[in-house]
């Protein structure tokens, strides 16, 4: 199957950190070889148009480059729907987690219904109500399920883009008060690190699988670099001590792509300008080998 790589430098979800070399981080680990490699057709689109944060105004505290973020995610969804059509598998990489409101309004809709894996330390389901920061890094999820700012709920013209019996949560280890709140009222299903240390990433693995193509036709992976632990992926916006390691993170990669379940994929939160030996983009890259089937043996 043919692979489109898609980079998003997005570094308007929370003050300009450095998510913005994402993109090019994840090339330099030579993502391209790896896929060519394993024996993908591989096109690189190049990366998305993003405005520069220091251009613009920040905006309503509680929403910060609101207007910007919604210009980009429109254009992000178009771009992930042209993708989808032509059916390659749509591989994004961030750039802040803001940008996973573009691209899940774009795949999930050329989808009847899709599931919907969310691996990060964070839940990212605050809305400028909860939000303590008003970063929209921290809203994408609660964005997708159709709660937030009207003008970002509704990209691409529809909402809910997901529904919240198809999401799962692994690694969570960050979540606000309001977060928590709607993990309960929604029924959402997240493995925080104490579920994952209890029952064994492969347990956890099983248990996703299930959660996310029960009714679905399609499941699109959300993976925050943060959700590793910080040793082993320093480079990250937003680093939170206590994440999935190296070896629990590849475990779940190669347990999706025996599953065959993933539709699309994108890799976030990226900050090389924190990690001298650029390990996150290798990690990342490695994680991005292992979820397209690369075995040892
Ligand atoms: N919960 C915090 C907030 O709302 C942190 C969010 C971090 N999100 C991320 N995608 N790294 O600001
Ligand atoms: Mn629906
Ligand atoms: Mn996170
Ligand atoms: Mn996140």
């Amino acid at each position: 199957q043919g692979i489109s790589i898609l980079g998003v430098p997005m570094d308007l979800g929370a003050d300009r950190r450095g998510v913005d070399m994402g993109p090019s981080a994840i090339r330099y680990a030579s993502i391209q070889e790896k896929l060519t490699h394993l024996g993908y057709e591989v096109k690189d689109i190049g990366n998305l148009q993003v405005p520069t944060p220091e251009s613009y105004e920040v905006g309503q505290q509680q929403l910060k480059y609101l207007k910007e973020i919604v210009a980009v995610s429109e254009e992000l969804a178009g771009s992930l729907e042209k993708i989808v059509e032509s059916g390659r598998f749509p591989l994004v990489l961030g750039g802040d987690h803001s940008i996973a409101i573009g691209t899940i309004a774009g795949v999930a809709k050329k989808r009847k219904r899709m599931g919907l894996i969310w691996f990060d330390a964070h839940g990212d389901l605050n809305t400028a109500e909860t939000s303590p920061t008003g970063n929209i890094h921290g809203m994408p999820l609660a964005v997708s399920l159709g709660l937030g700012h009207p003008d970002l709920v509704n990209i691409a013209g529809y909402a809910p883009k997901v529904h919240p019996e198809n999401i799962v949560v692994i690694g969570a280890r960050s979540l606000d008060e309001g977060e928590r709140n709607l993990i309960r009222e929604k029924g959402i299903r997240v493995f925080t690190m104490h579920e994952i240390d209890r029952m064994g990433m492969g347990a956890v693995m099983d248990e996703t699988i299930r959660i996310v193509t029960e009714g679905t036709d399609s499941v699109h992976l959300s993976l925050d670099l943060d959700g590793m632990d910080p040793n082993d992926a320093p480079g990250v916006g937003t680093p939170v001590a206590g994440g999935m390691t190296y070896r629990e993170s590849h475990l779940a990669m190669e347990l999706l792509a025996e599953s065959g379940i993933l539709t699309s994929a994108e890799f976030v939160e990226v900050n090389p300008i924190l990690d001298v030996e650029n390990k996150t983009a290798k990690a990342a890259v490695a994680l991005i080998g292992s979820v397209f089937g690369e075995k040892v043996l």
